[in-house]
């Protein structure tokens, strides 16, 4: 009887370990940047770089052998918050809740569900995980424009079109991880 009490203990154990969703946030990677070393933070719904921002949170929902990602803010609020690229050709980097409602006053895109993660070079590992960088589709096309305040800057990914603007600076952003939740 103890035996298949200790054991049953064990398996729960093993089910709330394998049911933890890892939480993250991002850092910005841009040596010889002002704004290298930063964490993400929120602007709003809108992401950017500062000295004093509390870090951005968010885990992902997919499978290791899934192409498509999606990401949603946490804590978790009343409603999900999911990652959106927001705009036209420059796509701000934003949570938004409701996104087929409130993306249109940003631009005429609006991109969610293709989140991936790289160690470098694309991967069919494409699993969260810390030290890897964020990416849309494989790419990491991750721009910092400087934002309305001194020391703020705005994130943005560029789809690839034409020319960026002389005032965007490239950068990586690498997942750190924070924290756990429990998934019920
Ligand atoms: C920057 O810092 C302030 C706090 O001083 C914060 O409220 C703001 O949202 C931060 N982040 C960005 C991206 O501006």
């Amino acid at each position: 009887m103890k035996v298949i009490i200790a054991l049953s203990a064990l398996v729960s154990t093993a089910m709330a370990a394998v049911t933890a969703i890892p939480t993250f946030t991002l850092q910005a990677v841009a040596p010889n940047q002002p704004f290298d070393g930063m964490t993400l933070s929120l602007n709003g719904p809108l992401t950017g770089l500062n000295n004093s921002g509390t870090p951005l949170q968010f885990y992902a929902t997919g499978a290791d052998n899934y192409f498509t990602w999606s990401l949603h803010g946490y804590p978790i609020g009343i409603i999900d918050t999911p990652a959106v690229l927001v705009g036209d050709n420059a796509l701000k980097f934003a949570f938004l809740s409701n996104p087929e409602q409130v993306s249109e006053k940003y631009g005429s895109r609006m991109m969610m569900d293709g989140w991936t993660f790289n160690m470098g070079r694309p991967s069919v590992k494409i699993a969260p995980a810390p030290g890897k960088f964020l990416g849309y589709n494989f790419e990491q096309r991750w721009y910092a424009f400087p934002g309305e305040q001194e020391g703020q800057w705005n994130v943005m990914w560029w789809d690839g079109s034409c020319c960026v603007t002389a005032n965007g600076f490239p950068l990586k952003l690498k997942l750190i991880q924070t924290d756990a939740r429990i998934s019920s």
